[in-house]
């Protein structure tokens, strides 16, 4: 028996003038690789999987397969496109959680071979931290939210509002007990016969259709947490029913039915979202995940600003989808904390903040 000794040598921030963060993401299904050069972001490649639109969803097996043909390449474009060598690289940091498990397997597999290859120091990252703090990308047309504030990621694979006292401190106020907001959009757009993913042709169809046409039901959550999946069985029951007297119906309808679930999905977050600000007094708003593309949000997200006083914040929508910029600005101010990670650390499904 024979025992592999590994010395990782963690550098001294403060002696470093320029850090250079590769980062990956892997936990769903998109492969990505980023180059940051302290806190901006110098590439950012994103790979997405289309194996996916056929099923009207993400299939977890094919979701790791692809990432393990796609790993290599995408990593090797980041670093073309920032125009770096390997060598120059200060660390690395990785998506270790939350995710699917196949997925987050292959990046953080590859992320642990190639820092002990390199012999650079190696970050875990949560995802969800990532969603947030995407926001501290440095580019000189965003605005920069200060602590406290309170961020709502809606995404394909979350809802949630979190307080975010600093950088590393962070409470969830609130989460889906069942379906993503994203889900949600996903759900009730394949019931219309929309391709995967529907969320943005519902926005689309939406915008020109009237909102009050059909009323859905809002689910009675308590506190600051959601549900979804009753929207989505109203929506199919509806539908059914008014397809079985009109076989037209959707054709017919279509704009003013997508206006219409947009309408009861941003009254839901919205809801939530006076109540967070009314609890916690905290009036800065930043939101971010796919969902925050969504016309209806970003409107109502600005009227509130209006009505309430409210600041709001939206990231440029690179940094919305998943991305490993975002975490690698999370690897970058880990860097700065001499917040590493050691060898024996493994990948993580369900991974609160
Ligand atoms: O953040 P993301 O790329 O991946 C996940 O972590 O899930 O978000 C993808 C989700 C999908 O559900 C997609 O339908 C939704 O974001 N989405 C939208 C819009 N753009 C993307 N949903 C509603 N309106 C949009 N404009
Ligand atoms: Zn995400």
């Amino acid at each position: 028996m024979f025992y592999l000794c590994v010395s990782i040598i963690i550098p001294n921030p403060m002696e470093k003038e320029t850090i250079y963060i590769l980062a990956i993401e892997s936990s769903c299904d998109d492969t990505s690789a980023a180059i940051l050069c302290n806190n901006k972001v110098i590439s950012n490649v994103v790979a997405t999987q289309k194996v996916h639109e056929e099923y009207g969803g993400v299939v977890p097996e094919l979701a790791s397969r692809a990432h393990q043909q796609n790993i290599v390449p995408v990593v090797h474009q980041a670093l073309m496109k920032a125009n770096i060598d390997k060598n120059q690289l200060s660390a690395i940091a990785f998506t270790r959680g939350p995710g699917l498990m196949g997925s987050l397997l292959v990046g953080t597999s590859f992320a642990k071979s190639l820092a002990l290859g390199l012999n650079i120091p190696l970050i875990e990252v949560n995802h969800m931290q990532a969603h947030i703090l995407a926001h501290f990308i440095k580019d000189e047309k965003m605005q920069i939210p200060n602590f406290p504030f309170l961020a709502m990621t809606i995404s394909g694979g979350h809802t949630q509002i979190v307080k975010v006292n600093d950088f590393f401190n962070m409470n969830v106020l609130g989460q889906t007990l069942d379906d993503a907001v994203g889900e949600a959009y996903d759900k009730s757009g394949k019931i219309l016969g929309l391709p995967y993913p529907a969320g943005p042709l519902v926005d689309k169809y939406a915008q020109t259709g009237d909102p009050k046409s059909f009323k859905f039901p809002k689910p009675k959550v308590g506190n600051l947490n959601f549900s979804f999946s009753g929207l989505k069985t109203s929506i199919l029951y509806f539908i059914q029913k008014e397809t079985q007297k009109n076989s037209n119906f959707i054709d017919e309808h279509l704009h003013d039915i997508c206006a219409s679930i947009q309408y009861t999905i941003v009254e839901i977050l919205m809801d939530k979202l006076k109540k967070a600000v009314n609890q916690t007094g905290i009036k800065q708003i930043a939101i971010g995940g796919g969902v925050s593309a969504n016309s209806g949000i970003r409107q109502a997200l600005k009227n509130g600003e209006k009505k309430y006083g409210w600041t709001t914040y939206i990231p440029k929508f690179e940094y919305c989808t998943d991305n490993a910029a975002m975490i690698g600005i999370v690897g970058y101010y880990k860097f700065k904390n001499n917040m590493f990670s050691t060898q024996d650390i493994s990948a993580k499904a369900r991974y609160t903040i």
